[in-house]
């Protein structure tokens, strides 16, 4: 019998958008629901050691997806322990079974790794340098992978986006619904990105024989966002634009906008890399990806 794959983070965003692209688009990838198992918390917490040694015990995969993270950039300040636990501890378990079972895992960071500062684009080698608690645990998960030996892949991701759980987009479309008129930062620059895309691409790598050969044999890092950049304010008035709501959005700068967390100014990674691994990858553009998106919140309300 073929082993399955294993996802964590069943019910967050890249898990729910993994599980309906994989019903949607089933008969392009060569894969179907049935070749995986989609666990929850409840099934493997993350922050336990011991609910993820019990989970392992008896089961054997042909692969690991980890979606599940602490994403709450901002509550990662005041509890770095759980952060640690699940970004960083729970990673390196992972990482350490992926090994053992002679598996590839394939480990889902962000691009706050990197500090923000730099006027080019980010590519896979240049110096991360986290300036918050979340960038720093992810980036302790990444270290724990490439320590582990395990093969696969890291791909780093930036401001996602989608019809499921809580994001900047579904915040906008509410906000928008209650005022005439908001503030957003315009003076921090990244790229938004459709879950269902990263999806996409996690699918194609597991799915096509060049890439789960490379995927097999060594690990590398990849940087996947959909194409192009904006800032948070241009963000915001696409989602107002394409949403036909009247709600004028003020541009403000970061320093008259409180949070926790300190946020990177500019993120914006090259995506060479993985064009290159992924045979006909075709990025959309993050403004037509924000314009489906739309149109699947749409869909879900009805
Ligand atoms: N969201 C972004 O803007 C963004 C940007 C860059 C990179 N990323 C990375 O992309 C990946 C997917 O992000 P996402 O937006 O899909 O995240 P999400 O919607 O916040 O979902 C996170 C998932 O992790 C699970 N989880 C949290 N704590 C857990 C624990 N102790 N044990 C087991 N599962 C636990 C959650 O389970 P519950 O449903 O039970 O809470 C949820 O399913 C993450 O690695 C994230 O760091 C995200």
């Amino acid at each position: 019998m073929n082993k399955s794959i294993l996802v964590t983070g069943k019910n967050g965003q890249l898990g729910c958008s993994l599980q309906k692209i994989l019903i949607e688009i089933s008969q392009n990838l060569n894969l179907s629901l049935n070749n995986f198992v989609f666990a929850s918390r409840d099934e493997i917490d993350l922050s336990k050691q011991n609910s993820i040694s019990k989970f392992f015990s008896n089961k054997q995969f042909s692969a690991i997806v980890n979606c599940a993270a602490f994403t709450s950039v901002d509550k990662a300040e005041s509890d770095f322990k759980l952060a640690e636990k699940i970004n960083h501890l729970a990673v390196a378990q992972l990482a350490k079974i992926a090994k053992n079972q002679n598996i590839p895992l394939i480990h889902i960071s962000t691009d706050y790794v990197f500090q923000g500062q730099q006027s080019k684009l980010y590519i896979e080698t240049d110096e991360t340098n986290p300036i918050n608690t979340y960038g720093l645990t992810k980036l302790n998960g990444e270290k724990a992978v490439i320590s582990s030996g395990c093969n696969g892949a890291i791909i780093r991701t930036s401001w996602l986006h989608s019809e499921f759980g809580h994001n900047f987009v579904k915040t906008m479309l509410e906000l928008g619904k209650k005022k005439d008129n908001i503030n957003v930062v315009f003076d921090q620059i990244g790229s938004p990105t459709y879950a269902s895309n990263l999806a996409k691409v996690v699918l194609t790598m597991l799915s096509n024989q060049r890439t789960i050969e490379v995927m097999n044999s060594q690990l590398n890092i990849y940087h996947f966002s959909d194409d192009g950049y904006c800032s948070w304010y241009d963000f915001a008035k696409a989602i107002f634009e394409l949403s036909n709501i009247n709600c004028h959005v003020n541009p403000i700068e970061t320093k008259n906008y409180y949070t926790h967390a300190e946020r990177p100014l500019c993120n914006v990674m090259k995506k060479d890399k993985i064009k290159q691994h992924i045979p006909d990858l075709v990025i959309p553009h993050w403004k037509d990806a924000l314009n489906k998106c739309l149109k699947e919140i749409q869909k879900s309300k009805v």
